[in-house]
């Protein structure tokens, strides 16, 4: 039987944080052994919000050299630029004839982004793109007749109207899609602001404490988590609702150092905030030393460029073969 194959990619806007690390790419990398692993640089999303050309340049060879950095094998994962693959837009276009306005409108993340816009900016200047995200999201999934999606629970709705399209369409043209499933980790599908842990650490956050760059200052990094939003009651204990910051930081040690919740609220049942913030603060500067070791030296390097270059030619061979029976299917081509 051959492999299963799994997609996922991760939008090019700015710093990757350690949520994206802990949410989407550590999975990446444990999948990569045992499936057909495909990873994106989804630059094309990066560019529903306003984004200066040169950013949006450094962006994507910043992050193909971290996608190695954080352990991605070029002999085992298929990494590459979306805007590389042309047939993604044809595709997208297509997907949105056959999603509503209704569906778009709904998405968490658009109410959440285009509320965002309004309010920063005060302007009413909503790029249509910005609701047409998951219709794209859809494509970079279906094009690749991907099985399964490894992602951060922000993403699980996106997968859903994905699986929605899919059906749809099938039912419409034949089988003409494989109806993807969501990859959700257990723990650390989730990491909280560390300033504020009601909201998802993102990497537009205003606040540079709110989150950790995985290419941050290592002294930042520990006054960063030093400075975390606790709570008075000085007890290292997983209580999401009343605790929800000691509880972020015990769900990053815990993906960190692969201890479960139970094993580390015995580790640190005597230890206050200050020792087990120390704790955390080593067990993640631990991992980022390493990952930006590796992006030092990789960042200009041939080989990144080799193997970006490579992934897009494999990606290519499956993209046009899909999109040509797409185009077939739905009449918007003549000849098989
Ligand atoms: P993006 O760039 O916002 O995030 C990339 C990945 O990181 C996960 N993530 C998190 N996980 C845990 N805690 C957090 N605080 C956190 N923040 C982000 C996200 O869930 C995601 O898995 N639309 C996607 C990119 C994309 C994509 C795709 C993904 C485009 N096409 C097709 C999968 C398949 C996005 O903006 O992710």
């Amino acid at each position: 039987m051959s492999q299963k194959r799994l997609i996922s990619g991760i939008t090019s806007t700015g710093k990757l944080t350690l949520g994206n690390y802990l949410g989407a790419m550590q999975q990446f990398v444990e999948l990569q052994d045992d499936y057909e692993m495909m990873v994106f640089i989804a630059n094309l999303h990066a560019i529903v919000l306003p984004i200066e050309a040169k950013t949006l340049k450094e962006n994507i060879k910043s992050m193909v050299a971290l996608y190695f950095a954080c352990g991605l094998d070029p002999n085992k994962a298929t990494v590459f630029l979306q805007s590389d693959i042309l047939e993604v837009t044809n595709l997208a276009w297509i997907l949105s004839c056959h999603t509503t306005i209704g569906e778009l409108e709904r998405m968490t993340q658009f109410k959440d982004k285009s509320t965002k816009v309004r309010s920063d900016n005060g302007t009413n200047f909503i790029p249509t793109g910005l609701l047409m995200y998951p219709t794209l999201m859809a494509a970079d999934i279906l094009l690749y007749d991907a099985q399964a999606v490894p992602v951060g629970k922000d993403q699980k709705q996106h997968i859903e109207l994905a699986r929605n399209i899919a059906e749809r369409m099938n039912n419409k043209f034949g089988e003409l899609f494989v109806v993807p499933e969501p990859i959700i980790k257990e723990t650390g599908a989730k990491i909280m602001d560390l300033q504020d842990p009601s909201k998802k650490m993102s990497k537009s956050a205003t606040n540079p404490k709110s989150y950790i760059g995985l290419l941050d200052d290592l002294n930042q990094v520990r006054n960063k988590i030093k400075a975390a939003i606790t709570d008075s009651e000085n007890l290292v204990r997983f209580d999401m609702e009343n605790k929800p910051g000691v509880s972020n930081l015990m769900t990053i040690y815990s993906c960190i150092t692969k201890t479960t919740i139970a094993e580390i609220e015995v580790m640190f049942a005597n230890k206050n905030y200050g020792e087990f913030k120390n704790a955390v603060g080593d067990v993640v500067v631990n991992l980022l030393e390493g990952i930006q070791k590796k992006y030092n030296q990789l960042l200009n390097s041939q080989e990144v460029e080799m193997w970006l270059q490579q992934g897009a030619k494999k990606a290519q061979i499956i993209a046009q073969k899909k999109l040509k029976k797409v185009l077939w299917s739905t009449g918007l081509n003549y000849k098989k």
